[in-house]
Order: structure tokens, then sequence, then C-alpha cells
């Protein structure tokens, strides 16, 4: 039997009260989209003032591969409407192999500072062409290019291969709008669960979560039945 390996400082146990606002059967709606929206709203609004919500639309994403093992990483909610949150990525990623072998996708976005987190489970679709290429149009020129340039989750012999692309991927553009390459896209989680987290104190938290009981979407209140669970 192996001893119980004494906490070192990255693990040592703190003790900080989650003082939340806390989340009662009055504030929550009967679909989750205004409820989450808000919570989004503020998180962003929070930021900008005092400045200890850092990357407040930071998203965790779960995916499992053909295999059945599970796999997560962080990306940006890049939308978040009734039809889902969703994000943009390239989908020759890895995740977005899972995705096409197992269209299931779960998501956490979580705020310490305010205490709060919200979960998502659901299926994967695709995001629309129209979208897609909304979104890219309004990035950063760089970040266009660097959406040619990176063959997500592949191999690559050290920087310098990455940045000479970069350098060529600009020229060949230069003078022209940097169009959203074929293989760049996005994913939507079409949610049949939905929480919402609240911290509170004594970790007698508050929690909510919305099962869907119809065909509807998030902002559509005969689509959901809500119920609180034990912290
Ligand atoms: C704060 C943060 C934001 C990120 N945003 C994105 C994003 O919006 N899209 C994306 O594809 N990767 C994003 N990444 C990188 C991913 O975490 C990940 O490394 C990448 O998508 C490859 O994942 P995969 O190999 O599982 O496909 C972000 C990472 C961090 C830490």
């Amino acid at each position: 039997m192996s001893t119980p390996a004494e906490p070192t400082s990255a693990t040592a146990v703190q003790r900080l009260d989650y003082a939340g606002e806390g989340l009662t059967e009055a504030d929550v709606p009967a679909a989750p989209l205004p409820l989450i929206t808000a919570w989004l709203e503020a998180a962003v609004a929070r930021e900008a003032e005092r400045g200890d919500v850092p990357e407040p639309h930071a998203i965790a994403v779960a995916t499992v591969d053909a295999d059945g093992r599970p796999d997560v990483r962080t990306v940006l909610m890049r939308f978040l409407d009734a039809a889902g949150p969703g994000f943009v990525t390239s989908l020759e990623s890895t995740k977005s192999r899972q995705l096409e072998a197992v269209p299931a996708l779960a998501a956490t976005l979580t705020w310490p500072a305010m205490f709060r987190a919200v979960r998502f489970r659901g299926r994967a679709e695709p995001v629309g062409e129209q979208e897609v290429d909304a979104y890219f149009a309004q990035r950063p020129r760089g970040s266009q290019i660097s959406a040619w340039v990176s063959r997500q989750s592949q191999p690559v012999d050290g920087r310098a291969p990455l940045e000479r692309a970069w350098a060529e991927v600009e020229e060949r553009f230069a003078g022209r709008d940097v169009p959203r390459p074929p293989l760049w896209g996005g994913w939507r989680i079409v949610c049949d669960e939905v929480e919402a987290w609240a911290g509170r104190s004594n970790r007698l938290h508050d929690r909510f979560r919305w099962t869907r009981i119809g065909a509807g979407d998030l902002a559509d209140p005969s689509a959901w039945s809500v119920q609180r669970l034990q912290p």
C-alpha cells in the first residue's frame, strides 16, 4: 500500500469561503439561456471593472475518442444563443476528428472570482458556413493568417517552420482579404442538459439543472424541466 504524499505548496489545502450571491428558485428561468447569458455578461463586465475574471469566455470542452477515452481542452466560447454554445477551431484538429467519430460534447465555463460555473452536455453539430465566415472575417489579420499556417494538433519540428509558413502566407495574401481556410470551422453543443452552479458558504452550494423534455431550443421554456440538485 502506498503512503499518501504530503501536500506540497502547490497542492496544499486552501480553505476559500465560496461566499457567492447564490441562486434561488426565483432567479431560475424555465429555459436556461437568459440566466446563462446574464451570467456571461456579468463576468465580462466584472473583468472590465475589476480585472479578476480573465478570459471570461474560456470554456473547457470535453470529447471522447473512438475508444471511449475522454479528452479535454480549453477554447473560447464564440457563440452563445438559442442554438447553443459554440466555438471555432481547426476541422483537422484532434477534437474535430474525435467529434466526427463520436459527436458528443460536454463543456464547462468557470468564473472562480464570482463563485459561478455552468455546465453543458449534448450533441456536437458543425457551426453553419455563413456564421463561421462572418466570425472569421472579423478576426485580427494575424490570427487569420495563423489559421492557414497551423495544421492544428499535428507534430512540428521546432517553431521556425511555423514562422516561415506564416511569413509566406502573409505574402500570398498581401493587399487582399484573407479568406477562411476550408478546414477551419466551428462546433456547437446542441444541449440536452445545462447546469448553473453558484458557490455558497460552508460548501452548501446552489445547483440547478435543466433537462431537455421537448424539441425546442435553449430559449424555449416548453423544452426544459428544471430541478435543484444537492451540492
Ligand atoms: C485560454 C485558451 C483559449 C483557447 N482558445 C482556443 C480556441 O478558441 N480554438 C482552438 O481551436 N483552440 C484554442 N485554444 C487551444 C486549445 O486549448 C487546444 O490546445 C487546441 O484547440 C488543440 O486541441 P486538440 O488537439 O484537442 O484539438 C485555447 C487555449 C487556451 C488556454
